[in-house]
Parts: C-alpha cells; sequence; structure tokens
C-alpha cells in the first residue's frame, strides 16, 4: 500500500506508523486521516501484525489540525461534512493495541491523536497541549474530554483556557502519559513495549484493551458485568489453554491467536 502523509513499515509483529509532514510539523489534514485510516485497518486485518506505534518526528508529534486547510471552511463546511468524525471511526475504532511514541510538539489535534492511543510513552521533549483557543476554537477530536479524563478538571480547564503547554515531566505525574523516556530512546523503548505487548495472546491483548476502556466509558457495575464476560470469553479460547498448561507445565506459552 502506498501513503501520501505516513511511512508504514512492519518489523516482524509490530506495525510502525510515523507520520510524514515535516514541512508542516505534521499537521493533521484530511490526507493524513485518510491514510492513517487505511493503515490502522491493515494492521487490525492483518493476523500477523500484534501491536502498533504511532510516531512523529523529533520536533513534532504533530502540531495540531491543519489550520491551513481549516481557514478555507465555514460552519456548513465543518457541519456537513461532520468534520473530525472520521477520526473516531478510522483511528480509535482500532480493535488491537497502539502506543503513541511522541517527542516534541503534541499540540491540538496532535495531543488529541496522541491521547486517542491506549497509552503515550513520551520523550523528555515532549510538549503537549490544546491551543484551541487562541484560534477562536476549541478542542474538536476528543480532548476536552480525554485530557480531562487524563489529567482531571483543574488542569484539563487552565490548558484549554490559557492554550499552556505541558511538558513531559507534568504528563506524568498528572497521568497522561505511562512513562518518559530520553529523547534518542523514545522509539526503541516504544518498539520494545510493543514487541512485548505483541509476544502476548492477541485475542487477550484485544480484551484487555477493550476492559480498560470500558472504564471510561461505562457506569462501574455495568463494566464489572461487562469484564466478568468478557473474561468468560477468554476462557473458551485455545490460547487459554496453552497459557494455563504451559504455566504449569514451565514452558513459554505457543499462541495460536484465537
Ligand atoms: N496547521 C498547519 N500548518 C502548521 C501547523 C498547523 N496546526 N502547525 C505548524 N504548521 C506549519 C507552519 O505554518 C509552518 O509552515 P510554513 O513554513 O509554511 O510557514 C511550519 O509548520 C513550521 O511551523 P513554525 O514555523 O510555526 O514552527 P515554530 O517552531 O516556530 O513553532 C509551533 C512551532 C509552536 C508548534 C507553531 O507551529 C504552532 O503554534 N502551531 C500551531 C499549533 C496549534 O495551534 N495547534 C492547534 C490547531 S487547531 C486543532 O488542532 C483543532 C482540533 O481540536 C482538532
Amino acid at each position: 500500500m502506498s501513503y501520501e502523509t505516513i511511512l508504514v513499515e512492519q518489523r516482524d509483529a509490530v506495525t510502525l506508523i510515523t507520520l510524514n509532514r515535516p514541512q508542516a510539523l505534521n499537521a493533521l489534514n484530511t490526507q493524513v486521516l485518510a491514510d492513517l485510516t487505511q493503515a490502522f485497518r491493515a494492521y487490525d486485518a492483518d493476523p500477523s501484525q500484534r501491536c502498533a506505534v504511532l510516531t512523529g518526528s523529533e520536533k513534532a508529534f504533530a502540531a495540531g489540525a491543519d489550520i491551513k486547510q481549516m481557514v478555507e471552511k465555514d460552519a456548513a463546511d465543518f457541519f456537513l461534512e461532520d468534520f473530525f468524525s472520521g477520526w473516531q471511526t478510522g483511528v480509535v475504532a482500532t480493535r488491537k493495541p497502539w502506543i503513541a511514541a511522541v517527542a516534541g510538539f503534541a499540540l491540538g489535534g496532535g495531543c488529541e491523536l496522541a491521547m486517542m492511543a491506549d497509552f503515550i510513552i513520551a520523550a523528555d521533549t515532549a510538549k503537549f497541549g490544546q491551543p484551541e483557543i487562541k484560534l477562536g476554537v476549541a478542542p474538536g477530536m476528543g480532548g476536552s474530554q480525554r485530557l480531562t479524563r487524563a489529567v482531571g478538571k483543574a488542569v484539563a480547564m487552565e490548558m484549554c483556557l490559557t492554550g499552556r503547554m505541558m511538558d513531559a515531566t507534568e504528563a506524568k505525574q498528572g497521568g497522561l502519559v505511562a512513562r518518559v523516556v530520553p529523547a534518542a530512546d523514545l522509539l526503541e523503548d516504544a518498539l520494545k513495549t510493543a514487541a512485548t505487548i505483541a509476544s502476548m495472546p492477541p485475542m487477550a491483548a484485544m480484551i484487555n484493551k477493550e476492559m480498560v476502556n470500558l472504564a471510561f466509558e461505562t457506569p462501574l457495575n455495568q463494566a464489572l458485568t461487562t469484564e466478568r464476560r468478557l473474561f468468560q470469553i477468554l476462557t473458551a479460547t485455545e490460547d487459554k489453554v496453552e497459557g494455563m498448561t504451559a504455566f504449569v507445565e514451565k514452558r513459554p506459552g505457543v499462541w495460536k491467536g484465537r
């Protein structure tokens, strides 16, 4: 498959997707969304691929939705195109795990894209922000909701109202990112983490992802019931038999993916 705005490569069972619009600091235009949608669907459909990493450049993961594209549109265009809705169906709908490896600017839509990942690993150079207010707008790809759930109301509100950036240390303290690593180690660290996830039973990985996401979308009692049902579904897989037998026999499991 060929893409205009991203690079995609497979490293064993890990798909590495790199945003590649350096001239625009990886600003997210409709072509980036189309390319990412195609790449994430291909990843989800390929049984040989078990985890993905999305990254940008040293300077910018992504500096936001493409302002030069948006400046041309009026409110009717945004409404009639249901602008930004494709991120939900094209990226968030990915069923297999993926990690955002963030260095440099992750602003506006860039911060929102990183927060669509299952978790973020940040370089010590990472800067997160929702500066849309400075453009006379507000987040439109989930920032006001996901940032608030990640760091709490006070900090999210302050960031959205002032447009200030949060550095990697604060992002770690606030729970926005899983880990901070030196910039030079970011990709290696993210790929190693992805390889660990890729070595797990794939259905169990998908269901663990679904379960954790339930915590953000469902009342507790209902989520606990769904968690039990999903657990019970996993007990019907061949990989459950293999995983538990391998433990008892003191050997590594060999996964069938079903
Ligand atoms: N859209 C389009 N182009 C962008 C862009 C964006 N979001 N961010 C940067 N660029 C372009 C610049 O226009 C510039 O292009 P030219 O050389 O052709 O002028 C190029 O990328 C390099 O950018 P700068 O020269 O500005 O680089 P810098 O190092 O001086 O500053 C920056 C870096 C602080 C990130 C600055 O580029 C910036 O503030 N960018 C915009 C950030 C922003 O407001 N993001 C939110 C967008 S709105 C949004 O995302 C809505 C939503 O909720 C989804």
